[in-house]
């Protein structure tokens, strides 16, 4: 059953990645944001380009899909497994004990913060609360949380500020990932009425108190995450469902199926969060206008550069959460999305999920590692580069800006060495420009030929250069 649960899974992957859709949006509604300090921070954001997104929580233990168990839709994505499959108030009651047995030991984020450093990430993103309502945080709001689990004895249990606080130990800007839907309070799905999908069990409009209550739950756990967390840089908030009527946008498909009005105020959580951390980046995915400070394309890299600030948010693996036996993409794979989402003027948000016990598998290690070797040599065309509106993409060439500097990074296959002949369009080089392949002096000779520069890497330079996912030319104009 459990071998058929995970080929089905991967099975369904692709139409998950296609339903649970946060990528289709109209971006002409983008809303530049006009308090200085956010502006700022968004530019500082834009700056650091890759980040780690991590899904924990007490599903975790099952090694299945991240809450969507727990809802009834006939989607492959929400199939339900186990020995209380057939029965949704068994299973949900046998989802939601979990939290009796999630004791993580080997929670030492420290290692993840290196680990991710290493790699080149200079954001974090982490699930303090999914849709099954789970609080990866010590809330006040509700006892279901990590604090009253086994590992509530545990001095590091509020979990959350222990993984802030080791990322932002080693600079990093620091994001909360919280999703506005709730299916553990009886505010969002009231026990009246049985759920019939992923909105809340009642009609807001026919029941305003309700919502009301809800409407202050959410806003207080939010406050407390503003408040007794150190600095906040990023409020990341998932379950686009949850908005006012008004902003559905009906030629989006998925938007359809939103059935009525679920405005929680964002004006005023965007207030009180700015209040307590100046500057903060709101980002209320697929909502388009004031309070999605930045867009998040979800598994998706947009087909061409995008003027507005944006970033793609992928897993590692296949899934979102932690499955036994993930398949991991390679590094190569990796660093290569890396550079064409950069190339595009975006951010890649690479998500890595954590084991009930509370560490990565060691193949997410690895990948981490091995992005970080590529980076260390090649960091300069990533970071604080603009993307590319000019010059590409040239088949296997992606470029970024710098002041006058252009880089370009070709994107290699497994064994291929970096090209000796290379023919660039569109560069437009003065005569004094300078090329150079990243890591090494050596001045390349250049000619404009046919509106194109070609470089020549003599061949003693080319046995020199070990080989590499992506090599990079410095070109100086
Ligand atoms: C999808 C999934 C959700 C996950 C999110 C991360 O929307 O449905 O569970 O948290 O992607 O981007």
């Amino acid at each position: 059953m459990k071998k058929l649960y995970f080929s089905l899974s991967v099975l369904l992957l692709s139409l998950t990645l296609f339903a649970q859709q946060h990528s289709e949006q109209n971006h002409t509604k983008y809303v530049v944001p006009s308090d200085p300090k956010v502006k700022e921070k968004l530019n500082q954001w834009q700056n650091v380009k890759f980040g780690l997104l991590m899904h924990w929580g007490t599903y975790s233990q099952w090694g299945i899909v991240e809450s969507w168990s727990l809802c009834p839709e006939d989607e492959g994505w929400c199939e339900r497994r186990g020995p209380y499959k057939d029965n949704w108030y068994e299973y949900k009651k046998a989802y939601e004990n979990l939290q009796d047995t999630f004791n993580p030991t080997q929670f030492a984020p420290e290692k993840w913060a290196t680990a991710a450093k290493n790699a080149g990430m200079k954001y974090v993103v982490f699930t303090t609360k999914h849709h099954d309502g789970f609080c990866m945080f010590d809330t006040k709001q509700t006892d279901y949380k990590i604090t009253k689990s086994p590992f509530g004895s545990n001095p590091r249990s509020n979990v959350a500020k222990e993984v802030f606080g080791a990322f932002r130990n080693e600079g990093f800007m620091i994001g909360a990932y919280f999703s506005k839907p709730d299916w553990h309070t009886n505010d969002y799905w009231w026990s009246y009425f049985p759920p019939k999908d992923r909105n809340p069990s009642y009609r807001p409009k026919q029941y305003p108190q309700k919502w009301e209550s809800f409407k202050k739950f959410t806003y207080n756990q939010i406050e407390e995450l503003m408040t007794d967390y150190g600095k906040v840089d990023i409020l990341w908030l998932d379950g686009g469902w949850v908005r006012p009527f008004s902003t559905v946008d009906t030629t989006i498909s998925w938007q359809k199926t939103i059935p009525f009005d679920q405005d929680i105020d964002m004006a005023r959580i965007a207030k009180r969060g700015r209040e307590l951390q100046p500057g903060l980046l709101v980002v209320d995915r697929t909502v388009s206008g004031e309070f999605e400070n930045y867009v998040t394309p979800e598994h998706q890299i947009p087909d061409s550069y995008m003027d507005i600030p944006w970033e793609t948010c992928m897993t590692m693996g296949d899934s979102w959460s932690y499955i036994p036996k993930e398949n991991y993409k390679s590094a190569r794979k990796l660093i290569h999305i890396l550079a064409d989402i950069v190339s595009k003027n975006g951010n890649l948000l690479l998500n890595v999920a954590p084991s009930p016990e509370g560490d990565f598998q060691p193949e997410a290690y690895q990948r981490l590692n091995e992005i970080g070797a590529w980076i260390k040599a090649n960091g300069e065309a990533i970071y604080e580069t603009h993307g590319d509106n000019e010059v590409g993409p040239q088949g296997k060439w992606v470029f970024t800006h710098k002041g006058n500097t252009t880089y370009a990074i070709y994107r290699a296959d497994e064994g291929e060495a970096i090209p000796q002949t290379i023919e660039i369009e569109k560069l437009n080089l003065g005569k004094t420009a300078k090329i150079t392949v990243v890591g090494n002096a050596e001045n390349l000779t250049w000619v404009t030929k046919e509106g194109k520069v070609a470089v020549q890497i003599p061949e003693k330079l080319a046995k020199k250069i070990p080989n590499s996912y992506a090599y990079v030319l410095k070109i100086t104009k």
